[in-house]
């Protein structure tokens, strides 16, 4: 059997992210500027062809197992659901699972489902409009709880990603929960990242795990869940009433800064433009698009990748001196 995805540290990826577009229709303001981001050409973009090729590749021959795709916002293609279709039917299927901000769900949910989508988790910061508004800078709140309805009919598993500001939603926080919790959605706080275009991340004034954690203390009882992490982003917690009594269900908790989780990483990404990125925070991509286009077969295409892979660093070192934010945005890179 041929070897996976392996690094110098031991870590073998198996968790395919591929971003299908870096364009968005909501401008969220830990993401994006204001006026947006230049975008890129169609024809630098992976086909519904080269996407179902190289995720081949990755299944037949690296042994990834489980496929997200994330963006930009992956809705605004408008051929997801075959691209989704292309995946399942590939001979050695993966997990197939979706990162989104739901708007436009409403439209597709019954459609992605059918054509062979596990699992969405979406994007949403808070439930009041006007805070919705500035987070997002989008008007959008309506139609992404329209989307993420549609999604909770037909999908078994729907999680909930929501990032804190301070000043902004640090004080919804529970009632987000109560919410999810309502609706039998596991929402996970995530730490914010020096991911975003304005360059403006500032990690005194991040909101930490540990504030969540004590936000969330004013009406809940947290425990660490029982279940192994297996190189999950999110820790979960059960989640009870302050007061006590059964489980109303479970939380989980993404500190990316605080308590990074690096040395069980098991991601490799793709790049909309079929790059190869070891880690969200890499400084180098490897193309596969352009030799994919220029006539490399299978076997040639996965040693690209496992070169690319081999060289993955250990970690973000996002708090470390000399840390440089990468020049792509998250928008770019798909979270
Ligand atoms: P499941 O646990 O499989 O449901 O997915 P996920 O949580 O990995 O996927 P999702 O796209 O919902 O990611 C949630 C957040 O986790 C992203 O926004 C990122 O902030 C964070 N995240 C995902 N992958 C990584 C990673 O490799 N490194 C870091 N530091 N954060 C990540
Ligand atoms: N830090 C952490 N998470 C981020 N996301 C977008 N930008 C950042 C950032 N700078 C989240 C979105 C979405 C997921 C894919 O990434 O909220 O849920
Ligand atoms: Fe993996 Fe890089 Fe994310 Fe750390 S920052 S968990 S190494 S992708």
């Amino acid at each position: 059997r041929v070897p996976g995805l392996v690094d110098r540290f031991g870590r073998t990826a198996t968790d395919l992210r591929v971003s299908l577009t870096d364009r968005c229709n909501l401008r969220c303001t830990y993401c994006m500027p204001a006026e947006g981001l230049p975008t890129l050409p169609r024809d630098a973009v992976m086909t519904r062809e080269e996407i179902a090729r190289l995720v081949g590749v990755a299944t037949r021959d690296l042994g990834v197992r489980q496929v997200r795709f994330t963006g930009g916002e992956p809705l605004l293609r408008a051929d997801l659901v075959d691209v989704v279709a292309d995946v399942a039917a590939l001979p050695a299927r993966p997990e197939i699972s979706l990162t989104t901000n739901a708007v436009g769900l409403d439209h597709r949910a019954r459609a992605l489902k059918d054509a062979g989508l596990d699992r969405v988790n979406i994007s949403l910061d808070t439930l009041d409009p006007d805070t919705f508004a500035r987070l997002a800078r989008r008007p959008f709140l309506e139609r992404t709880l329209a989307g993420i309805e549609a999604a909770a009919a037909v999908f078994d598993v729907v999680k909930v990603n929501a990032v804190l500001v301070r000043g902004l939603n640090l004080d919804h926080a529970a009632d987000l929960l109560t919410w999810c919790l309502d609706r039998g959605f596991e929402l996970r706080f995530i730490e914010q990242m020096p991911l975003d275009a304005d360059h403006a991340w500032d990690r005194a004034a991040m909101v930490t795990a540990a504030e969540v954690r004590e936000q969330l203390g004013g009406r809940f009882a947290l425990a660490p869940d029982e279940e192994p992490r297996d190189g999950a982003p999110a820790e979960r917690f059960v989640v009870r009433p302050r007061a006590g009594g059964d489980p109303l269900g479970r939380v989980g908790i993404i500190a990316s800064v605080t308590e990074p989780f690096c040395d069980d990483c098991r991601r490799t990404r793709l790049t909309a433009e079929g790059g190869v990125r070891s880690c969200l925070f890499a400084h180098t991509e490897t193309d596969l698009l352009g030799p994919l286009r220029a006539g490399a077969d299978d076997e040639a295409l996965a040693t690209l990748w496992r070169t690319a892979m081999w060289g993955k660093a250990a970690g973000h070192g996002m708090t470390a001196a000399g840390f440089v934010q990468p020049a792509r945005t998250m928008s770019a890179i798909g979270g």
